[in-house]
């Protein structure tokens, strides 16, 4: 049955809301309603459905209010639970014990793993086991740097399974961010392994790993994973492989879970905010849990016989919470594809949804852009006939690219769920119900049960109005007035840094970093950041690490990074460079400089474009006006307004005319 049309709303088929979680919007009004107007009753219902060691004594603590003192939310306080127990053991006395956990396909086609929960407790448990073998306790923080190899999630299980909150990084940064992360988190132990595949390529992974830790002495054990079993360096008494460590005598099936309390940290994710190094978001045990597992079952409807493809990389957020935790936690079969979805040809992904029967696809835009690219013929090959519903995630969507997601993909009869959410906020947050009411392109629609938006007037135009809540139609800060369970709590080693970041410009609310307007039927429209974060393909950099970068190379005075619009990727990076005294500029110079950044930061971070300056536009005050310079790479020095009165209007025009 197809999705159906009218005045620019997209309804979802009737047989689709007749089957759902939420089939109404009435439904909907009545769950949210009560989420918020008793939010401690609401989330304790939720809690009841998961395994406890021990029940909680309060449900709720928090301070929202900086004026007020420390800035904090706390869940389920007093109660044990663990993870790993609630994604996998829970299930091994029900029927789920021998139903897919993990459906693995690699890159090279004859490369494929199916774990059930059964044999996926067995290698978790035997995991954790090395993990304990290797002096690993409770606390203790291990880096994973793996690229989507089956063995990922397994080691985050174990890791989970014994309180040793992870750090997993994103197997495309380079040995500089690894390093920093490792040495961050002072993590005892890394994972990585020989090589990763993509694209048909195979990358160094332990080389660069090798790098990254020589100067993090704290990490004193280093397991590698054999993707590809070419030679790859091993340092004698440091690095073991995982094959081998699995298969030691000594090392038991069963692994007993630790009871962790409700808010012992489950993990580390390293991400990028306005200002500076990328910080460690922390995610605790049972709020985090609880928040993914519900939303995932309701916003992309899981039932027992879901096959669910997220098509993100484990090592962002959108991984960790709906490729490895919430699906296993609902007892769902998770899909993991190693390689890229245009690989070897650009039907890569279609033909794996045929073949496999995927009932869902989670995907951004930024990939939907570079299929499409491609030409409908490739979809057009595949009836996908299993798909039910579509999901996107990490950057607003443009009509064009959902429509052909609709179309191409979906077929027509697959509603789409636009979710926006954040590292920090641990799960979705504001999101199509897919059953329960018809979407528009680009609007994330309406929020989910417990979160409380609010589209703050910045007071640009009047200091009083600052944070009071906008009337529809007008872009505003996007804020959050209450506390829901997957918020992160902190960030590692630095609340200070977590309290000004988020609650500093409202008090009392929340501050998410994006620019937001709901519409006259109250649907929310997501406009991207409204601070310094550039979102590369769904991902974040921040232009401070991109400038920090810059300014290590030799040749480099001053350099000011912006975002700039790009067809695929959504934004791209545009780089003002100052040189030393001196050094001339050159084409040479400029591939030097971009490969700098690249080699510092990683692939993502390339910049596109790169403009020698010889001074760059400041305030009296020595800060570098970004305003400007971001014109600039919009490519629209028609709205930078009057500068002829500043002291710097030659500057500005130096860089106009000489704009890329
Ligand atoms: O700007 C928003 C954008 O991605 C940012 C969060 O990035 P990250 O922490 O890397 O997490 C990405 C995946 C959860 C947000 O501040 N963003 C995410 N989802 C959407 C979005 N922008 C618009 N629409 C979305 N659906």
């Amino acid at each position: 049955m197809p999705v159906t049309e009218k005045n620019g709303k997209y309804y979802p088929p009737e047989e689709f809301s007749k089957n759902a979680w939420i089939k109404s919007y009435e439904q909907y009004q009545e769950i949210y309603k009560r989420s918020v107007e008793d939010p401690e009753g609401f989330w304790a219902e939720v809690a009841s459905e998961f395994f406890w060691y021990k029940k909680w004594d309060k449900v709720l603590s928090y301070n929202f209010d900086i004026t007020k003192g420390k800035v904090f939310h706390e869940w389920f306080t007093g109660g044990k639970t663990n993870v790993c127990y609630n994604a996998i053991d829970r299930h091994l006395d029900t029927p789920l014990r021998n139903k897919a956990a993990i459906i693995w396909q690699g890159e090279p086609e004859e490369d494929t793993k199916i774990l059930t929960y059964l044999t996926l407790h067995r290698e978790v448990c035997r995991f954790a086991n090395v993990l304990k073998k290797k002096g690993l306790k409770k606390g203790d923080r291990v880096s994973i740097y793996l690229p989507m190899v089956w063995q990922l999630p397994v080691v985050m299980l174990a890791c989970a399974r014994i309180g040793c909150p992870h750090s997993v990084v994103f197997g495309g940064f380079s040995a500089e961010a690894l390093g920093h992360r490792v040495i961050e988190s002072e993590s005892k132990l890394l994972i990585t392994i020989d090589q990763s595949l993509r694209n048909g390529r195979a990358f160094d992974l332990k080389v660069s790993a090798d790098e990254a830790i020589k100067d993090a002495p704290a990490c004193q054990s280093v397991i590698v994973v054999k993707r590809t079993g070419a030679p790859c360096p091993m340092t004698p008494g440091r690095d073991t492989w995982y094959e081998d460590e699995m298969k030691a005598d000594d090392i038991a099936d069963f692994c007993e879970c630790e009871q962790m309390d409700a808010e012992d940290v489950l993990y580390l994710l390293y991400t990028s905010g306005s200002t500076g190094k990328p910080k460690g978001q922390v995610h605790t045990t049972a709020g985090y849990m609880i928040y993914t597992a519900l939303t995932h079952k309701w916003i992309f409807d899981i039932q027992p016989e879901t096959l669910f493809w997220c098509m993100a990389d484990i090592g962002w957020v959108t991984g960790h919470s709906y490729i490895v935790y919430a699906p296993l936690v609902n007892g769902t079969t998770t899909f993991i594809y190693e390689g890229t979805p245009l690989w070897p040809k650009p039907d890569r992904a279609w033909e794996l949804i045929d073949r496999y029967k995927i009932n869902v696809c989670y995907t951004a835009p930024t990939a939907i852009r570079a299929m499409s690219r491609q030409g409908d013929e490739w979809p057009n090959k595949h009836p996908m006939s299993s798909l039910k519903l579509l999901g996107t995630v990490g950057e607003p969507i443009n009509p064009e690219a959902w429509q052909w997601y609709h179309k191409n993909v979906g077929k027509g009869n697959c509603p789409i769920v636009d979710t926006w959410w954040q590292t920090e906020t641990g799960g979705i947050l504001i999101t199509p119900l897919p059953g329960a009411w018809p979407t528009k392109p680009g609007a994330a629609t309406f929020p989910f049960p417990g979160c409380v938006p609010r589209v703050a007037d910045p007071g640009v135009d009047d200091e009083t109005k600052r944070g009071a809540k906008l009337e529809a139609g007008k872009t505003g800060h996007l804020c959050i007035e209450k506390p829901w369970p997957g918020l992160s709590r902190t960030i590692y080693g630095d609340h200070d840094r977590w309290e000004q970041t988020y609650f500093s410009q409202y008090p009392g609310m929340y501050f998410t970093g994006d620019g937001c307007l709901v519409d006259a039927d109250g649907y929310h429209f997501l406009q991207g950041r409204v601070d310094d974060v550039i979102n590369i393909s769904g991902h974040r950099i921040s232009t401070a690490e991109v400038e920090s970068a810059l300014v290590l190379h030799k040749a480099v005075a001053e350099a000011a990074a912006a975002g700039m619009p790009d067809e695929i990727k959504g934004q791209g990076i545009y780089v003002f460079v100052t040189l030393k005294l001196g050094i001339e500029p050159s084409d040479a110079l400029k591939k030097e400089l971009i490969a700098h950044v690249r080699k510092e930061i990683g692939a993502i971070a390339t910049p596109d474009k790169l403009q020698f300056a010889p001074a760059l536009p400041k305030t009296r005050s020595g800060k570098i006006m970004r305003r400007i310079l971001r014109k600039i790479a919009e490519n629209k020095p028609e709205d930078l307004g009057d500068v002829s009165t500043l002291e710097d209007s030659a500057v500005i025009q130096n860089l106009v005319a000489n704009r890329i």
